[in-house]
């Protein structure tokens, strides 16, 4: 089958990948560019996992098309963290406990990312909300609020 050439930026970095015909962008990241923190879970956009953030906006990586997002911008777990230093948003995770197997973790790192940065001070109301196309299976969501509330806390005392 003939390849597809598609250029995107990847967490601050212009990348090109080949992709098939109709092949998504979740597979593109893991496969072409060698990213696997968006992770494969049920393929049909229904658990989260793939969440990534494309020109700021979370999407399903599973449901989109590797060769729309030509020329535009995709960030993903893996460039939350700058050299050594964690994103506030995973310090909080880990300080929160809100990671068990940690499966669910990147895609709900994404959500709560493009949620903080549209909207600095969430409620609790508005964390559900922006995590609740993501699913969970081990911890109960509680330590999850918990962790995008305080990195929300800490953001704005720094
Ligand atoms: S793998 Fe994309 S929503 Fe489940
Ligand atoms: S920590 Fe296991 S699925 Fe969320």
């Amino acid at each position: 089958m003939s390849k597809t050439p598609v250029q995107f930026r990847h967490n601050g970095t212009d990348v090109a990948v080949f992709v098939d015909g109709g092949a998504n962008l979740l597979t593109a990241l893991r496969e072409g560019v060698g990213d696997t923190s968006p992770k494969f879970g049920c393929g049909q956009g229904t658990c989260g996992v793939c969440t990534v953030l494309i020109d700021g906006a979370p999407q399903l990586a599973c449901l989109t098309l590797a060769e729309s997002v030509a020329g535009r911008a995709i960030e993903t777990a893996d460039g939350l963290k700058s050299g050594p230093n964690l994103h506030p948003l995973q310090r909080a995770f880990m300080e929160s406990f809100a990671a068990q197997c940690g499966f669910c973790t990147p895609g709900m790192l994404m959500a709560a990312k493009a949620l903080l940065d549209r909207n600095p001070a969430p409620t609790r109301a508005d964390v559900v909300e922006a995590i609740s196309g993501n699913i969970c299976r081990c911890t109960g969501y509680e330590p999850i609020i918990n962790a995008v509330l305080a990195a929300a806390g800490n953001r704005q005392r720094a």
